[in-house]
């Protein structure tokens, strides 16, 4: 049986929180979506607050992922804890709250979902991601195996993916905002794409105001984080899945205006 799973890509601030809960659900009726992640790391601009993440989970989520964003509002500490579809990167050391795996039970099949931090330019004080996936692999069973791989470098998304092929279902990038066009099935059937894009306001630098953007690269100071007026994108990939293998047999993007 087929299974259709979308993933959306970073969900910037307030015009991205507004724009998904406006369409999230009209698409996933379109395209007729069993499953949803969403990486929510953004939505406070750096980090999300307790409602926020909650106003994601009732927009239509199933599961929301973070990155490296994921204490940037330290409130959503104990939510990390609470709540079983809020997931943090798995390779954060065993000192942070949360967890970075979760399965959820559909009742025909299970989903396990994933979430990666990568190391290159990033994080560098996690543990490696590569040995933390083939850890969760070894821990539990699913009929599908979801990863979102939060990571700047395409290099290292990349190699996961072929680390990965042919052992999860699907693997998708998140973090740099802008999306890839390399959405494909690799050779042992994993579904793969390096970035989903993001969620937010269409003239703007990652989400945030481009005036502030130059700033800082001109060596100014920016201030804090502001979001744009005007119209919104959401943007995300469509992952095909067989329950027959557990994995992919097509990727589509999606890109919603
Ligand atoms: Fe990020």
């Amino acid at each position: 049986m087929l299974y259709h799973i979308l993933a959306v890509g970073d969900v910037v601030m307030e015009p991205g929180l507004e724009h998904l809960e406006r369409h999230l659900r009209s698409l996933k009726k379109l395209k007729k979506i069993d499953f949803t992640v969403v990486n929510g790391e953004n939505a406070s601009g750096v980090g999300l607050t307790q409602e926020q993440a909650w106003r994601i989970y009732d927009a239509g989520a199933d599961a929301v992922t973070l990155g490296n964003h994921t204490f940037g509002k330290m409130q959503i500490r104990s939510l990390l804890d609470e709540a079983p579809w809020l997931l943090r990167p798995a390779n954060y050391t065993g000192r942070a709250p949360g967890r970075g795996c979760g399965v959820f039970d559909l009742g025909a099949v299970r989903i396990r979902v994933v979430n990666l931090i990568g190391r290159c330019d990033l994080a560098w004080g996690t543990e490696n991601p590569f040995t933390t996936a083939d850890a969760l692999l070894r821990a539990d069973k699913a009929d599908f195996t979801l990863v979102d791989f939060h990571a700047e470098a395409t290099s290292e998304k990349l190699a996961m993916g072929y680390y990965l092929d042919g052992r999860v279902s699907a693997l998708w990038g998140t973090h740099t905002h802008v999306p890839t066009a390399d959405e494909r099935v690799m050779p042992k059937g994993t579904g793969y794409l390096t970035d989903l894009g993001m969620t937010g306001s269409v003239e703007s630098v990652l989400g945030i105001r481009p005036e502030q953007s130059v700033e800082s690269f001109l060596g100014g100071l920016p201030g804090r984080y502001q979001s744009p007026e005007g119209p919104c994108k959401m943007q995300g990939a469509v992952f095909t899945l067989d329950s027959a293998t557990g994995l992919c047999t097509a990727v589509e993007r999606v890109d919603i205006r």
